[in-house]
């Protein structure tokens, strides 16, 4: 285990004020919950996770508007990877937090945690005290006082913003998004070779699953107002960007479904398309893609076409056999590679979780 779980859940059992903590992937579960404390949590897998251990746990944007200001004594947050998202959740903290209240911090030197620390100190106004966990382990505990302080600058972190565009449309997306402010290049491989690896012209005219959809780039190129689209995620602001996007290209009857790698969707689509994830927070996840995989097979009509990008390391051949009985690497570009999975074996058809 990491160094800064056993400290979160030392809070986390402790505290008999009331808590806000805020999750996003980054974390490890195994504490009970503590009915002092509300989560809230822009991940729906780890907000379902806990709320099955039964925290009061909320998923959402972090959409703190429903807390009162001075609602809380305590906020605990292990750092994001984003820039912006800190931001913003420090600028909330203030705004959150009774006087003499203090915001919990942790994270690594690599991180940037100590520079988070000390913008926190200036925004809240109070004292800091850092401690070092161990390794590259930080907490730093900062308590908010009645002076007005200078907040770090989150771009305005709740609203979308129009991001890149091709020849075709114009995105919104916004921080905390993978790859939130560009067309990922795997992802265009993927749109440009597609009509050829299905040997149909796009807009495809079936029902099309985008697994993982992010903004939803891949749903909006390959899909058009005669398909039947669902488009699913498990990152509330992704949610959020896509659904926007597909209403701007004209996609307003597309479903988007807030899911943990598809399990609460049902079959059957007659094409899916997936640019997997890899990375769960600030570390690999290579069981992501096994997931990603497993839900494409159990979701796939028998005689459809599954569409994967990934990076040419990931050995998703090897993952997908046993799961495919036709799998074919369309491409390599020594960077990505597209791989077209057909025939979902020994297909069972479960129900929503
Ligand atoms: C590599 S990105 C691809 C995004 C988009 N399809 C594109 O092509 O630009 C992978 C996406 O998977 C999502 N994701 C990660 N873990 C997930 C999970 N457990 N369930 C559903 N989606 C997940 C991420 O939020 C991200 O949007």
């Amino acid at each position: 285990m990491d160094l800064l779980t056993p400290e979160l859940n030392h809070y986390l059992r402790s505290t008999q004020r009331p808590t806000l903590w805020l999750v996003d992937e980054n974390i490890q579960l195994d504490t009970a919950a503590n009915p002092q404390v509300h989560v809230i949590g822009n991940r729906l897998d780890v907000i379902e996770r806990l709320q099955a251990q039964h925290w009061q746990a909320q998923f959402s944007d972090f959409d703190l508007s429903a807390y009162a200001e001075g609602h809380f004594a305590q906020v605990l947050y292990r750092v994001s990877k984003e820039k912006p998202v800190v931001h913003y959740l420090i600028s909330e903290a203030k705004r959150l937090l009774a006087t003499g209240g203090s915001l919990i911090l942790l994270g690594d030197k690599g991180e940037g945690i100590r520079t988070y620390a000390r913008k926190a100190e200036a925004c809240l106004g109070g004292v800091r005290q850092e401690r070092k966990l161990g390794g590259d382990s930080w907490c730093a505990e900062i308590t908010a006082a009645y002076a007005p302080g200078t907040c770090p600058e989150h771009q305005d972190y709740t609203a979308l913003r129009q991001v890149c565009s091709d020849q075709h449309h114009q995105y919104v997306s916004k921080p905390g998004l993978f790859g939130w402010n560009k067309v990922d290049r795997g992802s265009a491989l993927l749109i440009e070779h597609l009509p050829a690896m299905l040997e149909a012209p796009l807009p495809f005219r079936g029902s099309v699953l985008d697994l993982g959809c992010g903004f939803g780039y891949l749903a909006i190129n390959a899909a058009g107002p005669e398909s039947r689209l669902v488009c699913t995620d498990n990152n509330a602001a992704a949610l959020q960007a896509c659904r926007y996007n597909l209403n701007q290209a004209g996609l307003n009857g597309a479903e988007v479904i807030a899911t943990n790698a598809g399990d609460r969707l049902q079959p059957d689509f007659e094409l899916i398309l997936c640019n997997p994830p890899f990375h769960s927070g600030f570390s690999v996840d290579g069981d992501l893609t096994d997931r990603f995989l497993h839900s494409a097979q159990r979701l796939l009509a028998v005689n459809g076409t599954a569409c994967f990008v990934v990076n040419q390391h990931i050995p998703l051949e090897r993952k997908a056999a046993g799961l495919f009985a036709d799998i074919v690497t369309y491409m390599d570009s020594g960077q990505f590679k597209l791989v077209r999975l057909r025939q979902p074996i020994n297909r069972q058809t479960r129900g929503p979780s």
